[in-house]
Formats: structure tokens, sequence, C-alpha cells
């Protein structure tokens, strides 16, 4: 059962029933404005930070699902209906909700009269669009009323839900001609309010909620909607709205276009009023002149495709295989870049007031996007670097607005610091700029403490050496990648969070093989670096150590068949065959084995073997097995899960490429493809029903093979998947891989691919490079030709304003 389909020529995925298994969502914005949408046009909007300054109310787990947005109702005489479906639910004649890249169009039709909605943020402006057409499609003349509504919410999502004495008699607006304003809280410590603008002079509008939707109705049939008319409300605290009433006839044929407009400002605080208690407006009237008329819009619309078109120009494939070219060429790219912006803060499961900008999370985000906007990586790797601990140690996450470390999670995850090597090499390599290490970053946001960011590299590499437990493995402190693999925290208390209760620090003997592999990765990566710079002493300690962790874990980390997961608190083994349940891991399979450690004993094939013949599912590999069916104290979360689901042997879909990556290292192309298939969005259009969530993102997790549904996916769109697929899918099944010194040719591939072409743009050169594998391999030699020229060895060196034209030969 297909809701939709790939439209690839307009980069778009077309949903054709509004009644999806879950919401399928979009995101609008791309720089500080943003906003999310479902297919029938739910959702909210916000200025950078999804809690602090949320312009809607959006009632998260709502029943019925979904219910609040940017909602249209029409009432024609005969029927009334909303264009994208919700929330009236009449049955349309035809319905279309078209995602593409930062914009959404949701177009219905009834009793011959079509209404199709396009919502974008244009770039640099803090707006949402909403560009209204209506049409008559008939040959009598049709004469109706149309209503808009937006519920606004008093900016802080937290309290707006939670401190109602107050906030029932918070609430303020304005109303000038077709504009109608949000001022909660103006007059005292906010210097922003918010407006909803149509560009047509109205014939009525609410403003207060209860008498728009009369208090014992519902959305799907609000009162002043019925009646046909609406109450010109004004509110005064209670949940103050914003609603536009028009009523319009067009003649056959005839077609109007409207401009709705949602705008957020900011005033200085001497420039904050017109008059006594009246909005200076100044600003809001700029942003309405800015978008008042279809023309300037279109102008706006037409720049934010050229903007997407040359993001993704940088990257893009031609293969035969439509799937993976869409996924590499539009949705997998795509989704990076809502994962660099949001991180894990607002989705359809991502309540948008929890976590902040998480360290690891906003590190390995960024190798998904770090080619298209690379002066964007460089200071997110500043932000993030800049929340340091002088030990190396890190807050785990940091807010938007303020670029602070959070406090209420802390720090002592002891993978963070690991991560901003990666991140910091991916942004040199595809850069070419060292100079970022040069830059003087503060440790605890603090710029007496500042030091170079390559400093912040030496110290991140040191806290694991500095932190190593009896058996010469890294200590995992309050978790590694895993966050649900609590080992110090020993919890008994419902009302405690796992991530932040560590009962057991004093002689904590919890050892991760996870870290340890992290460890000989990155490691290795930053003596390459230590080379690059000429620091030969680091090098040569740094390699030292890099050699002792492998050591360490040959000794202290084979368990036979596979890796060890890690020591628990008492020394005894995690992820070993010795135990009933959890005995084998992927993370620890996916990093040492991406380490190569043991490779020449034959450790890396055995445990790529194991991972297959244990924790590979139909939809994909499941994160540990068998999964656990009773609460280990000594474990933590991971436990608490009913079998099958998230971290509790779920697929989690982030830590699968980094299994198709070290079936790359072996020189498995099949099988890593093979992988790839399984979770990659553009496969799964035939078990859209079973997989509920958006066939055009990755999610989180899929349930794992003892779950109840096995298949069904759950927390789309913001994970670490999206980056992490596509770094395994370019650089090493496709095998392009940005270098300190130039493009590195190096795939693995399925057999029966013949010949694909990766186009690249990279440091200011094109690229085309053609792959032929004409002995139908896996992997092997590879020969190239550089603007018909043969070079020896895979690096295509680069000079700036070229164009090669590169035929890469594998034999
Ligand atoms: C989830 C993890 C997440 C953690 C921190 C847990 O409940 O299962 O995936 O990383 O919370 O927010
Ligand atoms: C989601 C979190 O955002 C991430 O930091 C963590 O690594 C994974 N869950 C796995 O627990």
């Amino acid at each position: 059962m297909k809701y939709g389909f790939f439209d690839d020529e307009a980069k778009e995925y077309v949903i054709q029933d509004p009644k999806t298994p879950f919401p399928w969502i979009n995101y609008l914005g791309n720089d500080d404005f943003f906003s999310l949408i479902s297919n029938t046009a739910g959702g909210y909007s916000f200025y950078k930070d999804a809690k602090f300054r949320r312009l809607n109310r959006y009632r998260y787990n709502n029943v019925p699902m979904d219910n609040g947005g940017r909602y249209f109702y029409i009432n024609d005489g005969e029927s009334i209906w909303s264009p994208g479906w919700k929330p009236v639910k009449t049955a349309l004649e035809e319905y279309e909700c078209r995602h593409g890249l930062s914009y959404t169009k949701i177009k219905g039709k009834k009793n011959n009269l079509s209404a199709e909605v396009t919502f974008f943020v244009p770039l640099g402006s803090w707006v949402e669009i909403q560009k209204m057409v209506l049409k008559n499609n008939g040959d009598q003349a049709k004469s109706f009323k149309l209503f808009s509504y937006n519920e606004w919410c008093l900016w802080n999502a937290e309290d707006d839900q939670n401190n109602l004495q107050r906030n029932l008699s918070t609430g303020e607006i304005e109303i000038k001609d077709s504009t109608i304003y949000h001022k909660t809280e103006y007059k005292e410590r906010r210097n922003h309010f918010a407006f909803y603008h149509v560009n047509d002079s109205i014939d009525g509008y609410d403003t207060d909620r209860e008498s728009f939707v009369g208090l014992y109705n519902e959305l799907s049939s609000p009162e002043v909607v019925v009646s046909g008319e609406a109450s010109n409300s004004e509110a005064h605290g209670w949940s103050p709205i914003a609603s536009h009433y028009k009523e319009i006839t067009l003649q056959p044929g005839e077609q109007k276009e409207l401009i709705f407009l949602l705008g957020y400002v900011e005033n200085e605080e001497d420039k904050k009023w017109e008059s006594k208690g009246v909005i200076n407006k100044e600003k809001s009237d700029q942003l309405i002149e800015k978008f008042n008329t279809v023309e300037k819009v279109d102008q706006a619309f037409k720049e934010l495709a050229a903007y997407w078109d040359n993001l993704l120009s940088v990257i893009s494939i031609d293969h035969d295989d439509d799937k993976l070219s869409r996924m590499v060429n539009i949705w997998n790219q795509y989704q990076c870049m809502v994962t660099f912006n949001m991180s894990r803060s607002a989705s359809f499961f991502e309540v948008g007031i929890g976590r902040g900008m998480g360290f690891r999370d906003s590190n390995q985000d960024l190798i998904g996007f770090v080619h298209q906007v690379p002066e964007k990586a460089r200071q997110r790797i500043i932000d993030i670097a800049s929340t340091q601990f002088p030990d190396g140690s890190c807050y785990h996450q940091y807010q938007p607005l303020t670029k602070r470390g959070n406090d209420a999670i802390g720090g002592g995850f002891n993978d963070d610091p690991m991560w901003l090597i990666l991140g910091t090499i991916s942004y040199i390599k595809e850069s070419g700029d060292f100079t970022i290490l040069d830059e003087m970053v503060p440790f605890d946001n603090d710029p007496s403490l500042a030091q170079t960011l390559f400093d912040h590299l030496r110290i991140s590499f040191d806290h694991v050496i500095n932190n190593l437990g009896p058996n010469g493995l890294p200590l995992i402190g309050r978790a590694d990648w895993n966050d649900c693999l609590n080992l110090n925290c020993f919890s008994n208390d419902p009302n405690e969070s796992f991530q932040t209760t560590e009962n057991n620090t004093e002689g904590s003997k919890a050892e991760s093989l996870m870290i340890a592999g992290l460890f000989v990765v990155y490691g290795n990566d930053y003596v390459e670096l230590c080379e690059v710079l000429g620091k030969e002493e680091e090098v040569e300690r740094a390699k030292g150590h890099v050699a002792k962790m492998k050591e360490a874990v040959k000794q202290k980390g084979w368990d036979g068949e596979w890796f060890l997961r890690a020591y628990d608190f008492y020394g005894n083994k995690v992820g070993s065959d010795e135990n009933e349940e959890g005995k084998i891991f992927i993370e620890s399979q996916g990093w040492c084995s991406m380490a190569e450690i043991g490779l020449e004993e034959g450790l890396v094939k055995k445990s790529l073997d194991s991972v297959k013949e244990r924790l590979d599912t139909p939809y994909g590999i499941v994160l540990n097995n068998p999964a656990f069916t009773e609460y280990k104290i000594e474990y933590g979360e991971i436990s608490t899960y009913p079998k099958g689901y998230k971290e509790n042997a779920g697929i989690f879909c982030h830590n699968n490429p980094w299994i198709m990556i070290a079936e790359t290292k072996i020189g498995r192309g099949n099988q890593a493809w093979d992988y790839y298939k399984k979770i990659s969005p553009a496969y799964l259009e035939d078990i859209q029903k079973l997989h509920k969530v958006e066939p055009y993102v990755y999610c989180q997790m899929i349930a794992g093979k003892d779950a109840y549904i096995p298949g069904e996916g759950k927390n789309s769109w913001l994970s670490g998947t999206a980056a992490w697929n596509f770094y395994a899918v370019v650089h090493y099944i496709l095998g392009i891989q940005p270098d300190y010194y130039g493009l590195r040719v190096d795939p693995c591939i399925p057999s029966d691919w013949k010949e694909y072409t990766v186009n690249r743009k990279f440091r200011g050169s094109d690229y085309e490079i053609t792959i032929k594998n004409p002995n139908q391999i896996e992997k092997g030699h590879v020969t190239l030709s550089v603007n018909g020229e043969e070079i020896v060895g895979n690096l295509i060196p680069f000079k700036q304003g070229r164009k090669y034209k590169v035929i890469a030969t594998i034999s």
C-alpha cells in the first residue's frame, strides 16, 4: 500500500492520501526562522529555539493526532472544508501534498473550488509565507467564506503548557487593518512580537480562541466558521489566536491569490513603541512590504529553489538505480541539513522543549552537511568546542539561543570528546582550511580559558587516555554513544533520569569497547593530522597510545567470535557469550572493525560474520541480541525498553552504517549494499503501511526482530542516521572521500554494478568521476585517468578552478 510517490524531477514527495500511517512532515526555513509542517498543515513555527521562541501552540500526543497548525476553513454554503483535509476532515474531491526542499504545497478541491497553499520561509527572513491560490473550476459564479486560523504560543513553549494560572491572564494582541499582532509580555521583558497578515482587505477577524471555536467545540467545527461570520473578538488573556475572515466571489474560471504572512520581529529597547501601548510596526511593515505581492513571493520562492539547486550540486550521482539516486541526490542530503539545523530539538517525536544541541550529535551531523555549507560547519565546530571543559570532558548539550552548556544534563559522557576530532577533521578535509586549528576557542564558554582548536583536539584525545580503567580500556562515564547503557547508574527511582544519575562514581570500573574502537579510529586520524602539520613528537606520542589501545582490545576485548561491548561496574563482561541476554552488541563490532583491530588475525571478519548471524534481520541490523527481558539495574535504561524497541534490540538505524563501513574495510561490497538497502527509506516504499513514518527520510529506530511488530519505524527525521548513511554510501560504497590533498577514489560496491558517475564540487573545482567495474568485483585496485592522463595512486590532486574528468577503473 502506497500513500504517494517520489517526483524526482521536482524533488518532491507527493502524498495523495491525507490519512498517512503517521503524520508525514516537512521543515521550512534555513537560517533563524523555522517551521514544522505535516501533510495536513499541522505543526508550528519558531525563531531559533523551539523552546524559548515558539510562535504557535502545538499539542503533542494529542487526540486526534496532529491537531493544531496553520489552518484554513472554507464555508461555501454547501460544505465546510479545509484544503489540507484537516482539521475539518470533509472528504475532498482532490487532495495533494507536495513536500519539497524547504517548502510544502497542499491542495484541496471541493464543489468546483480548488485551494492550493504553498508554505515556505524565504531565505534570510523571519517569516512563513502562505501563498493561497483559489480557483473556481465550475461554470457558475461561486461565493464562499474563507477563515484563516493560528493559535499563538506565549513564547516559552514549556511554560506555555504548565503555568496556566498566570498564562490565562497574560495574552495580549493588537489588530490593525488586515494584520493581527501577538504581543504577550512585550511591554515588559520581551523585545519581540509576532504577526499574522493577509495582503488584502478582510471582512472580520477573531483573536480570542473561545470566541472562534466555542468552548465545547472542536477545531473541526469552529462556531464562527459554522455560523459563517467572524465575531471580531479581542483577546485579553485566555488564549489569543489570529484568524482572518474574508468573503469571496469568483466568476467561472477565475482565480484569486492571497498572501498570508506569519512573521517574527525584534525591536530595540528604545524603539519598542509607536505610542503608549501601541507596538512600533516599522519592521513588521517592512517585512510585509517585502512579500506583499505574488510577484515578490514567487521571486523569493525561486531564490529558495536556486539555493537548494546550488547546495545539491556539490555532490550528485548518475546511477541506474533510481532509489539510490533519489536518496543521494535529494533526500538524504536534505535530511542532513535539517538535522544540522534542528539537532534533536523539534520534530513530531522531539517536542522542542527538552534537548539542546548535542555535543556528539552535532559533531556527527556535521559529516552529512559539511560539503554543502562548510562555513556554517566551521562556526558549529567552534560553538561546540567552546562548551568543552579544560580537562577535555564536555557539556553533553548546549542551548542554541545562548550557545552555553546545558547545566541540567551536565557532562561525563566519555565518548563526547572524540567526536570533536571527527567533526574538525571532516571540515578540514572538505575545505582545506587549516586555519580553524589556530582559532582561539574558549573552554566552558570562558574566553579567559581559550586555547587553540588544535589544543582542544589534543585535550580530547588525552581525555580518553587519562580515563582508562583496570583493563586499560576507556572508562565509560555516564554512558558512551549508547545513552541507555548506564553502567554507573544503579537507579531504583522512577523519577530519576538515567542520563544524569551516576550513583557509583567513586572507583568506577565500567569500561567501553566502543570508545576503545572510536579512539583507535579517530586517534589514527589525529596522528595523520599531526603528520600533515609536521608535529613529529606528537605523532609518536599519539601513535604509541593508539597502539596500546589496539593491544588492550585484542587482549581484553575479544570474546572469541566478536568484540565485547564493555566491562560493567563490577568488572563483569557485557556483550559476551557468557551472558544470557545481550550476548552481542552492534556498537563495538562497528567501531573495533572500522578501527581494523585484529584485521590480520581475522577478528574483523569474524566479528562481522557474527553480526550477520546474530543481529541481521529483514528490516536492518538490531542493536543487541538476545534482547533484555528484565530490568538489570547494573545496565540501566537499555533494559527498561520492551524487547525489540529503541536501544533494547531495536534496529537503531544510526549504527547500521558503522557496519556497512566496516564491511567495506574487508571488501564486502555486496554485504554493505544489502545492509544499506534494508534501512534506506526509498527502498521501503512497498512496506509503507508497516514502516509508518515518512518514506523520504530515515528514522532513528525500526522495531527489531523481537518486537511485537518488527519493521515498524519511529522517531523520524532527527537522527544521526541521516549523516552516517550519507557518509557510508558516498565515502565508502560509492567511494569518493575528501582528503587533505585531494579527492580519494576507493569504492566498495555490489559486484553487479558496472558503471556510475559521481559529480563533485571540491575546493573550487568540478569533478566528473566515472567509476567502471569491468570485472564485476566488489573492491579492487583503482586505476585513475584524470583528464586523459593516467596517474599513480587513487588520489585525484586538485587545483582551484579546474574541471576534472576522471575515469576510475576497478580491477
Ligand atoms: C533514548 C536515547 C536518548 C536518551 C537521551 C533515551 O530515552 O532512548 O535514544 O539518547 O534518552 O535523551
Ligand atoms: C539519541 C541521542 O541523541 C544520541 O546522542 C545517542 O547516541 C543515541 N540516541 C543512542 O542512545
